[in-house]
């Protein structure tokens, strides 16, 4: 079965061992990807952070063809006219059984037969994602995206799936570019692939606030100067002053997420 697998690909597709990480550490360590067009995923996933996770061996990640898991072999086929009529294409749900069913025997050779992946489809239906959902999902072990793409996928799919993920109330052409979203959120919270656990710490949604603002030199530009407390030296000032902008910014920007945090 052809699979495009990003990283470390002097491994065997499916068979590769784990990363050279405690099994006792709840985190994440295996992401597959189902999709119509694992393309898509080569240009972000090598350049980015993703990419970086991957190649340093703390988290596998493996992309794969939806077609390879076709019920008609001649065609590569996955998807079928709706029933009742109307517009576009459904993704059968034969396909996403079969990808399940594989990549389930797969995993086992990784996690033992005990450990059972998180399946997630991506779908403007779904909940939210949020920072607080990424970071619990970047807690499970081993997690699968499926990806639609035409009019979506046929409902009795929905059994195979654990839960569904919007990444906002619009929608897109398919669920790649929300499947990069998610991964890209929930890898960089997994420990060890951001470098600077303190950026984590103290960056947007962490407590419910946004950031604070952030300046580097030249420290006068254009007329415009750095606030001085962050030249001053005094880190119990510059903290102070960093809380009080952030919270600042988020009753300008974003007062909801001020009200939120209340409830
Ligand atoms: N597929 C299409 N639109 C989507 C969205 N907003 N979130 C997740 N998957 C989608």
């Amino acid at each position: 079965m052809k699979q495009s697998k990003i990283y470390s690909s002097n491994r065997a597709p499916g068979n590769g061992s784990l990363p050279n990480t405690s099994p006792k550490i709840e985190r994440l360590k295996r992401l597959d990807i189902v999709t119509l067009f694992p393309a898509m995923f080569e240009g972000p996933m090598s350049e980015s952070l993703l990419g970086r996770a991957g190649k340093r061996g703390i988290i596998d990640i493996r992309t794969h063809n939806l077609r390879d898991w076709s019920a008609s072999d001649r065609h590569r086929t996955i998807d079928d006219r709706p029933y009742g009529g109307g517009p576009g294409m459904v993704i059968q749900v034969e396909p996403i059984y079969r990808a399940l069913r594989t990549l389930k025997v797969q995993g086992a050779k990784f996690f033992g037969k005990k450990k059972k992946p998180h399946v997630i489809y991506l779908s403007p239906q779904g909940r939210v994602l949020t920072q607080a959902h990424a970071a619990s999902l970047s807690k499970r072990p081993w997690i699968i995206l499926v990806c639609g793409h035409y009019e979506g996928i046929d409902e009795r799919a929905l059994s195979l799936i654990d839960e569904e993920v919007s990444i906002g109330d619009y929608v897109l052409t398919g669920g790649e570019l929300p499947a990069m979203v998610l991964a890209d959120v929930v890898v960089r919270l997994v420990p060890g692939v951001v470098k600077e656990a303190g950026s984590l710490a103290e960056e947007s949604f962490q407590d419910g606030h946004l950031d604070y603002p952030h300046f580097t030199r030249p420290a006068v530009w254009k007329g415009k100067r750095v606030p001085a407390v962050l030249l001053s030296g005094d880190h119990a000032a510059i903290r102070k002053w960093r809380t009080a902008q952030a919270i600042l910014a988020t009753r300008k920007k974003r007062p909801e997420l001020l009200t939120r945090r209340k409830r």
